[in-house]
């Protein structure tokens, strides 16, 4: 008999920001586990091909805007008629400020540029408002899903700005910017808000919390948060995936409005 604790064949599962680091890994997780995926992005990335050559009857690619609700519901029309009704939606489309990004994004909070965090909170906060309004509405219907919002530590706690002191040494004048944590964190409560909204229609809504990625990092950057993270290094990109199938299966049936915090130890200092 096999073990259906785990189990997420039966799964139809919707990824936005699928082409990124994180939803590619996300994507194999269930791709390899029987369940059926509809990856979205604006980007239609190599990896998102790669993905539908190796499974073609399981895997298609929308190309789909999180912050524009006629684009998720276009995505929802054309899932329907290819695989059916969603059953899990994980929340993982997102931006940040890149190491590179304008000067102004970086600097002091006082001089943070508005058009910025209209920016960023517009698809880290409102795509994922969209998101769930769009496929979590469907699955209420169907008495059946599970919602993952992705955030990350600095949604649970503020940027350490030491960790940037390496490049302040240097002589750039850098802070870790503000609209990205403030969205993250907003994820908490539209997760707690929705879980119990939807309690008793068959959804459940959790947060799934991340610290930082290996993704060839500048070495100073890396010995500076490595050193403040208790396990002394960053995560892999396939170190989520074990809580993605987790939040998706029935093994974690009884589980709503939480937040699984997956961080190598980093909050709780
Ligand atoms: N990588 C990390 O270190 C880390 C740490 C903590 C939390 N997270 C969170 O994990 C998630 C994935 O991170 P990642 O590192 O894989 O990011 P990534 O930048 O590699 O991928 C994000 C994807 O989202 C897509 N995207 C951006 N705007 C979009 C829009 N409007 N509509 C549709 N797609 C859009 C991008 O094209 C990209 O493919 C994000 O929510 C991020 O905040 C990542």
């Amino acid at each position: 008999m096999p073990d259906l604790l785990f189990s997420v064949d039966d799964e139809v599962v919707i990824i936005t920001g699928v082409s990124g680091q994180l939803g590619h890994q996300y994507a194999l997780a269930f791709l390899q586990r029987g369940a059926r995926v509809c990856g979205l992005d604006l980007v239609h990335s190599e990896g998102a091909h790669k993905l539908a050559e190796q499974y073609p009857d399981h895997f298609f690619f929308h190309q789909c805007n999180v912050s524009q609700s006629d684009s998720l519901t276009g995505a929802l029309v054309t899932m329907r008629s290819i695989f059916g009704e969603p059953t899990v939606l994980i929340n993982n489309a997102a931006i940040d400020s890149p190491p590179d990004a304008p000067l102004e994004e970086t600097g002091p909070f006082e001089e943070y540029p508005d058009d910025s965090w209209d920016r960023v909170m517009d698809i880290n906060a409102k795509g994922v408002y969209l998101a769930c309004k769009v496929f979590g509405s469907a699955m209420a219907v169907n008495r059946r899903g599970s919602i993952i919002n992705i955030s990350s530590i600095y949604g649970l706690v503020s940027p350490d700005q030491s960790i940037y002191d390496y490049r302040r040494q240097r002589g750039e004048v850098f802070y870790k910017p503000v609209a990205y944590a403030v969205s993250k964190s907003a994820l908490l409560n539209l997760t707690r808000y929705l879980s119990t909204y939807w309690a008793r229609s068959g959804v459940r809504v959790n947060t799934l919390v991340l610290a930082g990625v290996e993704n060839g990092q500048d070495p100073e950057f890396l010995k500076a948060y490595c050193k403040r993270m208790p396990v002394g290094r960053m995560a892999t990109e396939v170190e989520y995936n074990g809580a993605v199938l987790f939040l998706a299966s029935s093994a974690s049936a009884y589980m709503t409005g939480a937040q699984l915090v997956i961080d190598g130890g980093w909050t709780a200092i």
